[in-house]
């Protein structure tokens, strides 16, 4: 008997270990741990026993059916959460699962630059105007001092709509928007979208700028080299020189291209500024008297500057980014770091 129990353990082990199933499982239950299942079949052999040696079977018969029931009750316990697991993945939900945060959206940096740049200049008392992308010819260059076959519209690569109307190339054409229909004094900042047939890493056929212009009596060059100190300190963070690099604009007189101590070595050089220390941010000047005549001001009375700056220019700066088309990608993983 002692024999059959041990045989009977080693089997069930082996067998055990084969199952698949719930019902395979439960078959193996009856067969073996069942009232009328072998391990009963055997235990009925106990009477036959030797006397003296049925106590030490007893207790071995006891042992083994506790063993079998031991691997019986893991092997459950595996089929059971293993079935549960593939259930899951059909259809049942995980509660204790965090949850899923919605992406957040956020301002595009040009956008960001944008709204900071016009808040610089409203708190210094300028207010905003926006005008339109498709232009007419007369504002985006004949206002501006710019005549038909004059040279400078070939530094524009304008889009044409047709002969007189066009897509934009600066925010420059609101300043004789805002001066034919308003008097001075004046200090208004116009951004928007411009235009340009023009594309590669530092030029996109679209970018922004920001226009701003003050008109009143007795303003000078002075004026305008403090408002714009102001600006590139609050902009950048920081005390950075300017300088002016004497320019041509038709629209202004004189000019100036204004340049910045380069934001990122201060003016020791470095690749950022081709070892030359200085950043280009912007155009400017005073406005030139014949802006002043075709709007109807008298030069005489009145003066004023103007500025025009790029928004892209000024974010890739900030930045420290050297491929202006970077921002017109969509790739979330650059724009989500603003
Ligand atoms: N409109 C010029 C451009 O897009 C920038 C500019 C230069 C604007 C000088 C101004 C200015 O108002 O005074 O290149």
């Amino acid at each position: 008997m002692e024999q059959k129990l041990l045989s009977l353990q080693d089997e069930a082990g082996k067998n055990l270990d084969q199952l698949v199933d719930a019902g395979q499982l439960e078959d193996f239950r009856i067969r073996y741990l069942g009232r009328k299942g072998l391990f009963s079949t055997i235990m009925r052999e106990l009477g036959a026993v030797d006397q003296e040696e049925r106590p030490r079977v007893g207790q071995l018969a006891n042992t083994i059916k506790e063993e079998i029931e031991k691997l019986f009750d893991e092997k459950k316990a595996l089929l059971g959460s293993s079935a549960q697991s593939g259930a899951k993945g059909a259809s049942s939900i995980d509660l204790s699962l965090p949850g899923r945060y919605p992406e957040r959206g956020r301002l595009h940096p040009v956008t960001q630059i944008m709204n900071e740049v016009c808040s610089i200049f409203e708190a210094m008392g300028f207010s905003v105007a926006e005008g339109p992308d498709v232009e007419q010819d007369h504002y985006n260059f004949e206002a501006l001092n710019i005549p038909a076959h004059h040279p400078a519209r070939d530094m524009h690569d304008t889009f044409y709509v047709s002969d007189s109307i066009l897509l934009r190339t600066h925010t420059s054409p609101m300043q004789a928007r805002i001066m034919e229909s308003q008097q001075p004094p004046l200090r208004v900042i116009a951004p928007g979208k411009v235009y340009r047939c023009d594309s590669d890493i530092t030029h996109t056929p679209m970018f922004h700028q920001v226009e701003g212009f003050l008109v009143d009596t007795k303003v000078s060059f002075a004026d305008l080299k403090g408002i714009l100190t102001v600006f590139t300190q609050k902009m950048f963070d920081k005390d950075l020189p300017l300088r002016f690099r004497p320019s041509f604009f038709p629209f202004t007189e004189p000019s100036a291209e204004v340049d910045i101590a380069c934001v990122i070595c201060g003016g020791s050089g470095c690749r950022v500024c081709k070892q030359t220390g200085w950043l280009e941010i912007l155009g400017a000047g005073m406005i030139d008297p014949e802006v002043f005549k075709m709007v109807g001001y008298d030069p005489e009375i009145y003066s004023g500057f103007a500025f025009g700056l790029g928004i892209e220019r000024i974010a890739m700066l900030k930045y420290g980014i050297n491929d202006i088309r970077l921002y017109y990608e969509n790739d979330l993983r650059f724009l989500a770091q603003f």
